[in-house]
This record gives structure tokens, C-alpha cells and sequence, in this order.
């Protein structure tokens, strides 16, 4: 098949490619959000799992979505309906990508408190504030922070602001190219944080716990939250990938790639709990701490270490960037929806989903001081957004793409897609159709029967 021609445009390159699903991919979830989860569950099993996961099922998953898209060539709802119906398959299958936006929604809701939490401790760091902060001044310093809702509204709406203008204006040449430097900049900044835990004489401990699996902690509830990370990780199960894919030229190895995007994803998240623990355990910090375990580990080695103020200032302008690209991801499909649905232009469209989004993430701001005791299902308001989108609509709708690409779909087709040798697409198709699915059906039952 060659590419016809459509309203998409088509990314300048593979690197461009790869550029923009990394940039999607690698964000708060690798450098936030893996380290804390990977405290409350208790160290190494959780890791084991979450590796297990993204290989098992995180893979084949991206693989299909960025197959869908390119096949479709639209935007996830339309591509599943032109597909579906092309095979004559029920329009039911549309519903991955309405499942996808809404997930979309709520998931950047209170994504853009944490990256507001991120351009907050940017000022700190700028400022100085971490020089010679003990473990207890660090936590004083957080937590002051979430209870003020005022200062969290005002990091928020700047976060969102920063995001809307790039979805406004497309993506502009500028991100593409500022990707370029700034992700493997975060790489070495990793780097350097990585080389200081080494410093402080716990990192064989932080080691340990990361990589020793401890099977007693092994509940459903945890294997549920490693499968639910390796989908929010990788930014599967929102039609994101697959309107990548909508973008892709045919001449693209899709299982080269997505193998490429999953490695630096893992290697990102790993290198951050390498940064993360040995400080921890060396500070004698509580590795369940939740939410907030970067925020009170990290400043304690920039207010330590020489050069920390320039480090720290420099770490937390590229966890912003990070987190920026995986939001613009995040508001791209509504945007895109909203344009096409309705009479609003790109603007406007994109001006009222970052407004319904900024909007909704009040109620997160405000789930960390006035209304903590509000907890309907006991759960705040974050945590509840949290679960039910990565343990529940992410997961389905992954499920639902790769039983339509393993099930629904014709064998030559997909291997014409994937382009792969006899023997790798047969063990892609068995993972596909077997290994995946019935992965995500027993994490799940398992996990909610707990
Ligand atoms: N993958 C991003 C991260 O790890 C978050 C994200 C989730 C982005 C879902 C887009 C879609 O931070």
C-alpha cells in the first residue's frame, strides 16, 4: 500500500517521528510517578511486574495502535470506524476512541498539577531554596506547597497555558527541534543525579530494593497498578499512538521503533529510581511517601551537592519539558476531535478543551488541602482520577484495540503492516492474540477479586 494523500501531514522524518512518540511517552510518569508507585508497592516485585507488563503487553499493544493509525490515516475515532467498517465489523469499535479522549481529559487534569508542582520547583531550585535543607525542611517546603490552593491554581494555569499555546499553534517546528536537545539533556541530567546517589553510601541499598523482589508484597492490587503503569507509561489506551501512527510513512519498521521507544521509556523510569532511592534510604525517608517522594528526595541532593543550584534549576526545567510534550499529547486527539465535530477552528477548539481540562483540575488542586477529607469511594479526588483511569479505561481500551488487531482483523493485512519475518510474526500474532489479551483479562479479574 502506498501513503494516499490526506489532510494529515506526515512526520518530516523517523526521527521526528520517534522524537514526538518519545516525547509523549517519556514524561511525569517515568520520572514522578514510576519512583512513587514503585515505594508504596514495596520495591522490586512491583519493578518485575511493570517490566513484565510493558514487554508482555505493553509492546504489542503500541505496535497495533501505530499500525491502526497508519492504516486509517485519521484521527482514532474515524480510523476505527473506517476500518471497522471496511471489515464489515460492528461500529461498536468506535469506542476506543471516544473511551480515549475522555481518558485523555481526565488524566491531564491532574497532570497538569504535577507538571505545576514542577515549574514550581523550578523557582525553588532558582532561588536557592534547597542549600543545606535537611530531609525535614524538604518535607515542610511540600507540603506548604499543597496546602495552598491559590499558589497550586496559579502553577497549574501556567502549566496549562504552556500547553494550549503549542496545541493552538500545531505542533511547531520549534518543540521538534528543542526535543532534540532537551530529551537527551534530561538523559544526562539523569545521569548525573544516578552518579550522586552513588555518593551518598546507600545505593546498593536503593539497588536492592529495586531489584530484589520481594514476592510477599506480590497482591493483585500491585499487579494491577504495574500493568496500569505500563500503559500509562508507554501513553497507550487513549488512541495517542494511534494518531501518531496516523502520521507514519509506510517505509517505518513499526517493531524496530516501538522496541526503540519502549527501551529508552524503561531506561528513563529505571535511572530515576536509581537517582531516587539510594537518597531515600540514605536520608532515612519513608520510600511510601506517595505523591510527593521526587519532591522531598531530589532537593535534598541539589541542596547538597556543589553546583546544586544550577543542577536543580536545570533538572526541573527539563521535568517541565518532559511533561509538556506528553501533555500536548494528552490535549492533541480532544483538540482534534473538537475541530472536527464542531464549527470551532484549531484555536478555539483547543482554548475550550485546555479551559474544560483547567477547569476540572481544580478539583485535583483542591483534593490536596480543602477537600482532602472529601474521598467518595475513600479515595481523594486525585487518587480516585488516578485509579480509575489508569486501572480501568486505559487497560480496557488497550484490551479492546488488541483483540480487534489480533482477532478482527485479516492475518496478511497485519503482517503486511508489521512487515515482519515468518517466525517473529508468528510469535507476534500468538502475543497478540493470546499472551496480551488474556494478560490484561487475568491482571484485571485478579486484581478487583482482591
Ligand atoms: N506517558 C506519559 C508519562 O509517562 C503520560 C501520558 C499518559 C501521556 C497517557 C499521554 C497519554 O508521563
Amino acid at each position: 500500500m502506498t501513503n494516499k494523500p490526506h489532510s494529515h501531514a506526515q512526520w518530516s522524518s523517523r526521527i521526528a517521528f520517534m522524537l514526538a512518540a518519545v516525547g509523549s511517552s517519556v514524561g511525569l510518569g517515568n520520572i514522578w510517578k514510576f519512583p512513587y508507585m514503585t515505594g508504596e508497592s514495596g520495591g522490586g516485585a512491583f519493578v518485575l511486574v511493570y517490566l513484565v507488563c510493558i514487554l508482555l503487553i505493553g509492546l504489542p499493544i503500541l505496535m497495533s495502535e501505530w499500525l491502526l493509525g497508519r492504516l486509517g490515516q485519521k484521527n482514532p475515532i474515524s480510523t476505527m470506524n473506517r476500518i471497522a467498517g471496511r471489515l464489515k465489523r460492528s461500529r461498536a469499535w468506535v469506542l476506543i476512541g471516544v473511551g480515549g479522549i475522555l481518558a485523555a481529559w481526565l488524566i491531564l487534569s491532574f497532570y497538569s498539577v504535577i507538571g505545576g508542582w514542577a515549574l514550581a520547583y523550578i523557582r525553588y531550585s532558582a532561588t536557592a531554596t534547597f542549600t543545606g535543607l535537611d530531609g525535614a525542611s524538604v518535607g515542610t517546603l511540600f507540603s506548604d506547597l499543597l496546602a495552598s490552593p491559590g499558589t497550586l491554581l496559579a502553577w497549574h494555569s501556567l502549566f496549562m497555558v504552556l500547553t494550549i499555546a503549542i496545541v493552538a499553534g500545531g505542533v511547531a517546528g520549534g518543540l521538534e527541534r528543542a526535543s532534540k536537545i532537551l530529551m537527551p539533556a534530561l538523559v544526562v541530567l539523569l545521569a548525573v543525579l544516578v552518579g550522586y546517589a552513588a555518593t551518598t553510601g546507600s545505593f546498593a541499598e536503593g539497588f536492592d530494593y529495586l531489584f530484589r523482589p520481594d514476592f510477599t508484597r506480590l497482591t493483585g492490587d500491585v499487579i494491577l497498578a504495574a500493568m496500569g503503569h505500563a500503559f500509562f507509561t508507554l501513553s497507550l489506551g487513549m488512541g495517542i499512538m494511534m494518531a501518531y501512527g496516523s502520521y507514519l510513512s509506510d517505509d517505518v519498521n513499526i517493531g524496530r521503533t516501538a522496541m526503540t521507544v519502549v527501551i529508552l521509556d524503561t531506561v528513563i523510569a529505571l535511572a530515576a529510581g536509581m537517582a531516587i532511592f539510594p537518597i531515600v534510604f540514605a536520608n532515612g525517608m519513608d520510600p511510601a511517601s506517595g505523591p510527593g517522594l521526587i519532591f522531598q528526595t531530589l532537593p535534598l541532593a541539589f541542596g547538597h551537592m556543589s553546583g546544586g543550584v544550577i543542577f536543580g534549576t536545570l533538572f526541573f526545567v527539563l521535568l517541565v519539558f518532559a511533561a509538556w510534550t506528553s501533555a500536548i499529547s494528552l490535549l492533541e486527539p480532544i483538540v482534534e476531535w473538537l475541530e472536527e465535530k464542531t464549527p470551532l477552528n484549531r484555536l478555539q477548539s483547543a482554548l475550550v478543551a485546555g479551559a474544560a481540562t483547567w477547569l476540572l483540575g481544580i478539583a485535583t488542586v483542591l483534593s490536596f488541602n480543602d477537600w482532602a477529607a472529601f474521598m467518595p469511594f475513600g479515595m481523594t479526588i486525585f487518587d480516585l482520577l488516578d485509579y480509575v483511569t489508569s486501572k480501568f479505561m486505559l487497560p480496557l481500551t488497550g484490551l479492546a484495540t488488541i483483540v480487534f488487531v489480533g482477532w478482527f482483523m485479516g492475518r496478511d493485512e497485519v503482517r503486511a503492516q508489521l512487515n515482519m519475518s515468518g517466525l517473529a510474526f508468528a510469535w507476534w500474532r500468538f502475543s497478540a492474540r493470546f499472551v496480551a489479551p488474556l494478560g490484561v483479562a487475568i491482571v484485571f479479574v485478579f486484581g478487583l477479586l482482591q
